[in-house]
């Protein structure tokens, strides 16, 4: 019998009424004990939240066991009903500082759903204090924030869960991540991953968003911290997790119309990556928060000297020779072949339950810190390299970053 896992969110500002309903809808295995903010109007709203959202599930639940077909469908519900019902009883608490609630709380896990330049500081004090930590995305704002985070986690032994996992967790990533790592797609040299928007820039396209997004101290950049990191984290997933080598990037802003906001907008509106890995593999990336381009293929293309993929659908080279009279060669005659993908039959979980089985296990959370990591080395990256004019190592980033002084200045882009 697996554990139920004690949570306690921080930051509960806009997603983290995603969290809310992630760890209700699994009640036997998580339960959420606290909630923390420093603003006091939102972690007030967010712990209603949670003790409306348990009432609502524990009447609905008991509802549905009155007709459901199955005594052993019955009984769970009843099982669900009575844990959701318990919240009223047991209470969650209320905290404005993560480090109190980390002393007081008896937790097993910290969920985050701070903005980014909260995330490294909590995780680390979370690890330290032994907690599982789950991370929204982006990881962190830099490599370097990104491995302490890692390294905390790993030096405690606890488990470290980023936002992305839900990129992954499907029957079609799946197939896709065995075809290219078993081979099947013979060597697989080359992808491109591309996404944008028309105009979908957080407060200045749409509305409703915390004023840290276009502040990149606050942020770490633009769009490829916000929308191109999903996009990252899954080619990441799908290639077998290579390690980045070295990384271009180019980055642009000035998508008409202009901001007239008076918060600090320094970020990105467009990125062009180039990233080499050291298996030998590269892959091309470009995200788009503004563009005025239309009727481009987006999506995910993955080159194979066998095969490729484009988008989730699969193509298998079936060619042959021509040969002469005589059976020698004269030419090869190329035959790609759309192919259904094979899907395994097994469910999926969604990125809550994997992270909470992780904490259960000895198993990893599928978008965990050793990916978050390659993922932010790649976003912070690209951003050094614009600024730079020239491609970058990895090795070199780190020596960059830690020139850095705290605030973060953020990476102007002129
Ligand atoms: N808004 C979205 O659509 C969205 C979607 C997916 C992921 N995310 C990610 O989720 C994270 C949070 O985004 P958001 O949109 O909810 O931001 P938000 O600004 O709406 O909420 C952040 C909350 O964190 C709180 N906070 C800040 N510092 C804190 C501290 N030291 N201790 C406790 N609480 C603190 C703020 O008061 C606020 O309530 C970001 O990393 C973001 O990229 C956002």
């Amino acid at each position: 019998m697996s554990k139920r896992i004690k949570i306690g969110i921080i930051g509960c500002g806009m997603i983290s009424g995603s969290h809310v309903n992630g760890y209700l809808a699994h009640p036997q295995h998580a339960e959420i004990v606290a909630v923390c903010d420093v603003v006091e109007a939102n972690v007030k709203r967010r712990h209603a939240e949670v003790l409306s959202g348990a009432a609502a599930r524990a009447k609905s639940a008991t509802a549905d066991a009155e007709k459901a077909e199955t005594a052993e469908a019955r009984e769970q519900l009843k099982a669900d009903a009575a844990l959701w019902a318990a919240y009223a009883d047991n209470g969650v608490k209320i905290f404005s500082d993560y480090n109190e609630m980390l002393k007081a709380c008896d937790l097993d896990a910290v969920s985050l759903a701070t903005p980014p330049f909260v995330h490294e500081g909590p995780a680390v004090a979370a690890a330290q204090a032994g907690k599982h930590v789950f991370c929204e995305k982006p990881m962190a704002r830099t490599a370097t924030e990104a491995k302490n985070m890692r390294d905390a986690c790993d030096a405690a032994g606890v488990k470290l869960a980023y936002q992305s996992g839900g990129t992954c967790l499907d029957p079609t990533s799946y197939a896709i991540r065995d075809y290219v790592t078993s081979g099947k797609l013979g060597d697989v040299y080359y992808g491109r991953l591309t996404s944008y928007r028309v105009r979908g820039r957080p407060n200045v396209d749409m509305f409703g968003f915390g004023r840290w997004f276009l502040n990149s101290a606050y942020s770490g950049g633009g769009t490829v911290y916000d929308t191109g990191v999903y996009d990252i984290n899954r080619s990441i997933y799908l290639l077998g997790s290579p390690q980045p080598a070295t990384i271009s990037g180019i980055a642009y802003r000035g998508m008409l119309p202009e901001y007239t906001g008076e918060e600090i907008n320094d970020v990105e509106e467009h990125v062009s990556i180039f990233v080499r890995f050291t298996n030998g593999m590269s892959f091309t990336y470009e995200h788009g928060w503004a563009s005025n381009m239309a009727e481009q293929p987006q999506g995910i293309f993955i080159f194979g000297s066998k095969g490729s993929f484009s988008g989730n659908k699969l193509f298998l080279e079936k060619g042959k020779w021509d040969t002469d009279d005589q059976g020698n060669r004269r030419r090869y005659q190329s035959d790609l072949v759309e192919t259904p993908l094979a899907l395994p039959k097994s469910s999926f979980p969604d990125k809550f339950r994997d992270f909470l089985n992780a904490c259960n296990s000895d198993a990893q959370p599928v978008s965990n810190g050793d990916v978050g990591l390659k993922v932010t080395e790649i976003m912070s990256g690209s951003l050094l390299s614009a600024k730079l004019g020239r491609e970058i190592s990895v090795e070199e980033l780190y020596e960059i970053e830690a020139l850095r002084t705290e605030p973060t200045p953020g990476w102007p882009i002129p």
